[in-house]
């Protein structure tokens, strides 16, 4: 790392962001009013010290056991298991015990589909769909252990099947949507799926989108699938194999409306999700049920300091996402939660529709992400002034840092300068949040996550691994193991090991660079590895180099994230052209689309490069690594930083020529 090729952290643009952040001196810290009726109190962070693993227990004791475990951490590290000898049922927790405790009447999920048709689904009708969902899962043939991807738009089956799923022991692996036939036809291969769950379509941008096209494609090319359940959202027309195909509404609407659940074991599988690392291959993370639903569900919580009878949360994500699987489905379910659920986009049909949704339902919880935000503060204040957002009480913020003047402007427009605004620092990795502020607790710093939560134990270290002291920078390491924290990567622990555990023996390696200011707080600073952060969204630049190469005419691809003023990052590729560098550079625009078209294809929409730039050659080092801290100079339109590292030390001069004004 010395050579500055894979640092992120010490990139001059971090850099630029401290001294930013630096200078962050508001305060908000939290009303009477609000910290009185707060399920969050200074005790927590007591307790949680004086005896972290009993303060776990405590919190798993808000679920229905059916066994009681015997041992609640036995950590044999880096794998850790939570809750040993115990069991439960997830679907049971997050459903039917709340029916039979008398909320069976309760709304679970107020869904708006984006042309404007609702559902309204309470925890009696949940638990019927859930119920029959998991019988019919039952006839398809899935028994507990069998993998099942999820391949949905934003409709209440996303929840059902992955509810259905877990009620059966079957771990799910739900790939976002917006992913490609071809990232899809991994996740299924890798994991062996057995059966995809899928929709016809779903809406985008006022219209109707395909997802079962990409479907059979990736079906056509794997083995391991014997049956593709189809919800019907769109109506759109599909190709359809008699021998694989069933539709939702044949198969489940049939079913029993109850199921008579099992208790699995506490380590037993819960889901898979992919996600980006430094390599072209994604990873499976996987999580398991005990310690994931306590820490899911204690979070949820205490950090939105939710009131399940009369609070209305929505979080915006997608349940493609962690922030989907762990804070719509899991955790505020387990906490009888009554939450608003979005199939669409936000300036669909208007640029309102967020607000006109809030003031509709009445949201009183916003989880988030910074991206949004600062598109919303692009739009204009005005858009959201019109509508009457008063019964929001608590503000959060998820996947990537928020800088200072968009937690302001979230909280002063959105919040009515009123709601405290939670900017939550976790991973997929880690299963639930990790470091925020407790809303009525912390007096908070706009831009920093602060605190790890109580039960959670995190440092900033220096490149030896020794702690750095208050006001010093490097990177965020995870000191004591986790309940929600991933099992490992599936069927592979040898890079689980390597890369978590292995940069700072016997702590965990989240990969991102962390400051500590004067009173100890954390500031998180970006990745510090070769993972970009796009819209919050993970995408590695090995994976988009590879989609790139894939390419005919691509000899060779460099790519890097660029500090974008909406999307936090976005992606800019170098591209090397095959054979006549002088006749693709005529080509011009149509090579350049071609690429950007063709990495939308091999990985997804969210993948597809702001800027390619076509170059005649990389800057090296003199061991041939990709000197990508240049290129960000580059990107971000900076004078070039030092080249002495560089083998050729003229190239940058030469790529800089090559760069169209607009670079
Ligand atoms: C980044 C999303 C700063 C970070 C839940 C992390 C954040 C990666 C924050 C995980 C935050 C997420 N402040 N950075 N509040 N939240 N990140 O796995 O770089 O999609 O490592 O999980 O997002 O992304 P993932």
């Amino acid at each position: 790392m010395s050579d500055g090729t894979t640092t992120r952290g010490t990139s001059s643009a971090a850099q630029a962001g401290l001294s930013n952040l630096l200078h962050e001196e508001r305060r908000f810290p939290p009303s009477a009013e609000f910290s009185a009726q707060a399920n969050g109190q200074p005790d927590l962070y007591d307790r949680a010290a004086a005896d972290r693993v009993g303060f776990w227990e405590e919190q798993a004791r808000a679920l229905h056991w059916d066994t009681p475990w015997d041992t609640a951490l036995e950590w044999d590290a880096p794998f850790a298991k939570w809750f040993v000898g115990g069991t439960l049922n997830v679907a049971y927790n997050c459903v039917d015990r709340h029916v039979e405790a008398g909320h069976g009447d309760q709304v679970a999920i107020h869904w708006i589909g984006e042309p404007g048709d609702t559902r309204t689904i309470t925890y009696a009708d949940l638990q019927r769909e859930v119920a029959k969902a998991a019988n019919a899962l039952t006839e398809l043939g899935v028994q507990k252990g069998d993998r099942v991807a999820i391949y949905l738009p934003m409709v209440p089956e996303a929840a059902v099947a992955m509810l259905a799923c877990a009620r059966i022991g079957a771990p799910h692996s739900v790939v976002f949507g917006g992913f490609s036939a071809d990232a899809l036809a991994s996740r299924i291969d890798d994991a062996s799926a057995k059966l995809v769950i899928t929709a016809d379509g779903g809406y985008r941008r006022g219209a109707p989108s395909a997802l079962k096209p990409a479907v059979d494609e990736a079906v056509a090319r794997t083995t391991s699938v014997e049956k593709v359940l189809v919800v019907r959202r769109t109506g759109q027309d599909v190709a359809w194999d008699d021998a694989k195909d069933v539709w939702w509404h044949e198969v489940v609407d049939r079913q029993p409306d109850t199921h008579a659940y099992e208790p699995h074991d506490a380590e037993h599988p819960l889901f898979i999700l992919y996600t980006s690392g430094t390599t072209a291959k994604p990873k499976g993370i996987l999580h398991t049920t005990g310690g994931y639903l306590t820490h899911v569900s204690y979070t949820h919580r205490y950090v939105f300091d939710l009131k399940p009878d009369s609070d209305v949360y929505w979080c915006s994500a997608d349940i493609g996402w962690v922030t989907g699987h762990s804070y719509i489905v899991y955790g505020p379910l387990a906490n009888r939660a009554t939450q608003v659920m979005y199939e669409g986009t936000p300036d669909t049909p208007h640029k309102g529709r967020l607000w006109e949704i809030a003031q509709e339902y009445g949201v009183t919880i916003l989880y988030t992400a910074p991206t949004l935000i600062r598109t919303m503060m692009k739009w204009g204040e005005e858009i959201p002034q019109g509508y009457d957002l008063s019964a929001l009480r608590v503000l959060g913020s998820v996947g990537e840092p928020i800088n200072p003047e968009a937690w302001v402007w979230y909280r002063r427009v959105i919040g009515g300068d009123r709601t405290p605004i939670v900017d939550t620092w976790w991973q997929t990795e880690t299963g639930g949040l990790m470091i925020s502020p407790l809303p009525g607790v912390t007096t908070l710093k706009p831009g920093s996550a602060q605190r790890p939560l109580p039960g959670i134990s995190a440092e900033v270290v220096d490149d030896s691994g020794n702690p750095v002291p208050n006001g010093g920078g490097g990177y965020l390491v995870l000191t004591e193991p986790w309940p929600g924290m991933l099992r490992g990567i599936w069927g592979d622990d040898a890079r689980y090991t390597e890369t978590y555990w292995s940069r700072f023996p016997g702590r965990y390696f989240a990969g991102d660079g962390a400051k500590k200011d004067d009173d100890g707080d954390i500031w998180l600073l970006g990745r510090v590895d070769d993972v970009m952060n796009v819209s919050g969204h993970r995408i590695s630049t090995t994976e988009v180099e590879s989609a790139l190469v894939s390419h005919p005419k691509v000899a060779e691809a460099a790519v890097v994230g660029a500090t974008d003023p909406t999307t936090g990052q976005a992606i800019v590729a170098f591209v090397i052209p095959r054979g006549d560098a002088a006749a693709a550079t005529a080509q011009g625009d149509a090579l350049v689309q071609e690429l950007r078209n063709h990495v939308s294809k091999e990985i997804g929409p969210i993948a597809k490069p702001r800027q390619i730039l076509v170059v005649a050659e990389l800057p090296k080092t003199r061991s041939g690594k990709i000197m990508r801290r240049l290129l960000r100079d580059v990107a971000e339109n900076r004078s070039v930083g030092d080249v002495t590292t560089l083998a050729d030390s003229t190239v940058m001069d030469l790529i800089s020529q090559q760069l169209p004004a607009a670079a």
